[in-house]
Formats: C-alpha cells, structure tokens, sequence
C-alpha cells in the first residue's frame, strides 16, 4: 500500500526542519508525529524503514513490529500492561500474564518475581513471602510449609488425621498425636480428651477414668490407685509379693524396697518361718531304766524368769517352781524313773513363756542330756535308734508314753539276737507287739541284744525315748544310759535347727 498524500507532505515538513537523519530528538514528541495510526504499513508487512510502517511500528528484521514493550492490540502498538494492571484482553498484559478478572495475573500455581510469572514453590523451597508458595502452604521460617493441621501428602497439604485414624508416620497425625500401630495417638505416657493428648496421672491423682492414669493404675473413686494387693512403685503397679509369699507360723510379711521379709514370731525362724526352733510350753518327760542310782533332771534353757508346772504320773501331784537365768538343773522325783512293763512313770511339764527343755541322767557324777521335743511336735511314727549293747548286761532299751488316752501301740520288733518276753508271750525279730496306752502311763522293753530299727505305730501322738540300761564305750564310760528322746519320722528332714541351751 502506497502512503497516502497527506503522510507523505508531513514527512517532508520534517525532514526540511530537522534534516535527513532520523532522530528522535526530546524535544521532539513522537507520538504527535506519528498520531495517524491508519496509514503506513500495518503489523507484520514487509518493510525497510520505521516511516513505511504504521503507527508505533518500527521496521525490524525487514517487518513492521511493535518495539520493546510495545504489544499490537489488533488497531495499533500499546504499551505492554504489567502485573496487577487494569485490562480487557490478556493479548494487552505482558507475555506471561493473563487478563484475570480485568488485571494483568499470573496463572494459576505461578507468581510474579517482579519480571515475570514463575512457577510457585512447592514443601521446603526457600521463600521470602507466602504468595511464592503453592496452594495452602505459607512461607515460615523462609521455608515453604504447610499451614498448622495440614501436612504435605507428596502431592498437597491436606488435613492431618485425628486420634485412632490410620497414619504411615507421625507427622500425618494432628497435635501432639504420634503414629503408633499404624494409627494416630497419643504416646504410651499420655492419653486423648477431646482435642488433646495430656499426661498420664501419678498415683493418687485425681481421674474420671482409667486410661487417664499411668500404667496399670486403675482410676476408682476418682483416684488412680493400683489393685487390691498391688502397689505402686513408682512406675508400674507391682504385685505385692507378700500377698502371695506367705510367712508361716504367724509371722508377718514385711516389704523393704521391692524385696519382702518374714518377721517370725519368737520360736520361729527361717525365711518363711518355717522351723521352729523347738522353744514351747508344753513337755512330756519321761526315761528309760538306767543303772542303779540315777538322778532324773531337767534344764529349761530360759534367759528369764519362768513359773514352770511339774505334773507326776505316779502319784498325780503337781509341783511349781519359779526358775530364772541363774538356775541350773531342777531335780525330778524319783517317780519318774521306769522299769520294763506298764507304769505310771513320768512327768507333764508346762512353763509360763517359751522354754527349750533338755532332759537330763544323773549317773553316779557322769550326766548325760538329751533334748525333750516339744509335746507339739511329737507324733505317732518312730524308728529306734539304739548302741549295741557291750554284754548281756547292757542291754538296748525304750520307753514310750502316750499324749492321749486309748492309744494303740504297735511295736514290730527289730532284735538281732534272741527273743523278748512280755506278758508271758515271746516275741522275736519282725514280730509285733500290741498295746493300749492310757494317758499319764509309760511302757518300757529292753533287751540283751541290739533294737535298733524296731519301728513303733501308734494311733495317737506318743513320745518315745531310746538307749541302754547301761553301756560301755571303751575308754570313755561304762555305766552311760546314751539315752536320747527319738525324732518322730515326720521330723526326720534335711534341716535342723541347733536349739538355744543357757550359756
Ligand atoms: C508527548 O505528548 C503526550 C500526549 O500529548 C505527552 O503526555 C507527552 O509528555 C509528550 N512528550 C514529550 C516528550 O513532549
Ligand atoms: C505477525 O507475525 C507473528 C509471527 O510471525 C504472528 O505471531 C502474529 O500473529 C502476526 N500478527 C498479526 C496481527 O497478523
Ligand atoms: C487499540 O487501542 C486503541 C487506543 O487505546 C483503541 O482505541 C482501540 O479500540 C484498540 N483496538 C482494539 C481492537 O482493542
Ligand atoms: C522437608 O524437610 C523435612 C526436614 O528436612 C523432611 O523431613 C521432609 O521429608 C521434607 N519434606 C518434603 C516433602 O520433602
Ligand atoms: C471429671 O469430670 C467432671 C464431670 O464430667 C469434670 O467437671 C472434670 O473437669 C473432670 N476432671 C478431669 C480431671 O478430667
Ligand atoms: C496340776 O496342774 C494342772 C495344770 O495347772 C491342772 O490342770 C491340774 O488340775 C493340777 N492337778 C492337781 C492334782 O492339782
């Protein structure tokens, strides 16, 4: 298209004032100059200088184009519209923009840097101000993050789980929530109300339920507290081991720390209680045969003062006697003293307070002791213990009284050599003899030869001692009754306790 007449008159005005280069001087306004935008060359044409073109056109590259800055709007070069200015049509805002709503915007999921729209930063970016972060994630810390309650899924921020929703780690889960078993919860020392997780209570603190008290502390009453028989110790409700270990024999279960105690009560000793340690009331004391003139006594081993009660078989008379530390052996009456057969023989003995009693035979100026069970521990099962008797003198020899009234007796005879007569029977080895005992009466059988292993039935609790008339032990003695009181069987064990003897 030719310029038309008019275009080409101007020109020459301009050229004739300014000359013949084209100089856009300040003084100078362009845009008055080139104020007819309807004639010229128009966007894209062909051209080989800026006054062929229309309007705001340069020539460029041999085509008419916008300049810098510049954008064709369809009828004429206009300033190109930047970021937040008021437009009709996103061809008029600058190249990454977009007419949004009537100004210049970057799309969505980018943002203007102050040049141009930028793709938006995405969880951890550095960031100086929210707008650079992409949806629901805010700049903190010059960190892009998700806001509170959201976490970031990879993809997005969504919303974090809530107590019991399921989780793969801890920071899907809302609060203080951690995620334990796959599910958002609270930690092991803490439980959940409402919104919230909030420590677990100590004993003894107030509670509404259980789950709000440590451990296996149990919320009754309002209070935490552990069960019956357990106890706190100060971190879990521990079994209270005296509830299930057991002192015996009235002793008292202490704790101390975590480990337990048996106080015993006097008499008792051992870890449960469980041995007694043979101090008691109440004593039968009987003898065998011994040589000639043998004095019976006894010694209750005391470390203070006791009102001990003699009762005789043989003439049914009680005796009292006030003993304390300073006294040694009491005499028995003679009474006591036994000779094969049935006899009224022997001695009841009670004291006030707990004794040991050792019985003792005076021979000539040679004692010799033994040590009285208690009436408690006898029984009703013994096996005899005897020395071989040095000559047909000596002779083995036991005696037994019974606790109660119409007690049988079965005797089944050990005897090594010999038979035993009685009652106008002869009795040899494994025979069995039998009696009826009544209470306050004592039996004794010797022999030339040796008894030991003659076991002894009865049906009631009896008391049994074992010896010799008399006998030798080469060097030592010759007239020693080795008398001792006989253990029941069910005495016989693997523990013995050495009782307590005066001094
Ligand atoms: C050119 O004219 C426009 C509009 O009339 C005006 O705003 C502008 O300041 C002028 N420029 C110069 C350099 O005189
Ligand atoms: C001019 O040419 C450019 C590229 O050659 C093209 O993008 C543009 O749309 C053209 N403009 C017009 C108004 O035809
Ligand atoms: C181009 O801009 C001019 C001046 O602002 C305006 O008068 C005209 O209508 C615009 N053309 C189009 C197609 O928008
Ligand atoms: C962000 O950084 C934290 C800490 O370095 C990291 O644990 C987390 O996995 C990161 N998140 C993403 C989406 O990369
Ligand atoms: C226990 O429950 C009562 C009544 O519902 C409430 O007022 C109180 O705040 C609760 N106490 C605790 C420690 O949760
Ligand atoms: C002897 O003492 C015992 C116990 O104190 C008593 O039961 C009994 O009756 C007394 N016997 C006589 C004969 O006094």
């Amino acid at each position: 298209m030719l310029p038309s007449c008019n275009m080409l008159l101007c020109l020459l005005v301009w050229v004739t004032a300014y000359g013949n280069t084209l100089t856009i001087s300040s003084t100078v306004n362009s845009t008055e100059f080139v104020s007819d935008p309807f004639t010229g060359l128009t966007i894209n044409s062909s051209c080989e200088n800026a006054y062929q073109c229309r309007g705001k056109l340069v020539c460029i590259d041999g085509q008419c184009k916008c300049s810098e800055n510049y954008i064709w709007n369809g009828t004429r070069c206009i300033e190109e519209k930047t970021f937040n200015s008021k437009c009709k049509l996103t061809t008029e805002c600058d190249t990454t923009l977009f007419c949004i709503y009537g100004t210049c915007q970057c799309a969505q999921m980018y943002y203007w840097n102050g040049h141009i729209c930028v793709s938006k930063k995405t969880v951890n970016d550095t960031c100086t101000n929210s707008k650079e972060c992409g949806g629901k994630i805010i700049c903190e810390d010059g960190v892009c993050q998700c806001l509170v309650d959201l976490f970031w899924n990879g993809n997005q921020c969504i919303f974090k789980n809530l107590n019991g929703q399921s989780c793969e780690s801890s920071v899907e889960c809302a609060e203080n929530l951690e995620c334990r078993e796959s599910f958002c919860q609270c930690s092991e020392s803490e439980y959940w109300k409402i919104s919230k997780c909030y420590k677990k209570k100590d004993e003894n603190s107030f509670c509404n339920s259980s789950i709000e008290c440590k451990a296996s502390l149990q919320c009754r009453n309002n209070n935490c507290i552990c069960c019956d028989k357990d106890y706190w110790n100060g971190q879990f409700c521990e079994r209270n081991i005296c509830a299930v270990e057991q002192c015996m024999n009235g002793g008292k279960c202490q704790i101390s720390g975590n480990r337990h105690k048996c106080e015993c009560v006097y008499g008792y000793l051992g870890d449960k209680c469980q041995y007694a340690d043979g101090r008691e009331k109440d004593f039968i004391v009987i003898f065998h045969q011994a040589h000639g003139s043998s004095s019976p006594r006894i010694l209750p081993a005391i470390n203070r003062k006791s009102e001990i009660n003699i009762f005789y078989y043989a003439n049914n008379k009680n005796a009292s006697v006030t003993l304390n530390s300073a006294d040694n052996t009491y005499t028995l009456d003679s009474n006591v003293l036994m000779t094969n057969g049935l006899h009224q023989a022997g001695a009841e003995i009670h004291s006030n307070v707990l004794i040991t009693l050792y019985g003792f035979l005076f021979v000539r100026s040679q004692s010799e002791g033994f040590f009285v069970i208690p009436t408690r521990f006898v029984s009703t099962e013994y096996l005899i213990p005897s020395f071989t008797p040095y000559s047909t003198t000596r002779r083995s020899v036991f005696s037994l009284s019974s606790v109660y009234s119409n007690t049988i007796v079965r005797i089944h005879f050990k005897i090594k050599d010999g038979t035993i007569e009685y009652d106008n029977m002869q009795y040899s080895n494994s025979q069995t003899l039998t009696l009826v005992l009544n209470k306050y009466t004592a039996f004794q059988i010797s022999h030339t030869s040796d008894l030991t292993g003659t076991r002894i039935i009865a049906s009631q609790p009896i008391v049994v001692v074992s010896g010799n008339l008399y006998n030798q032990v080469i060097g030592i003695a010759s007239i020693q009754p080795f008398i001792e009181m006989v253990l029941p069987t069910n005495q016989i064990d693997n523990v013995y306790v050495i009782p307590y003897l005066k001094n």
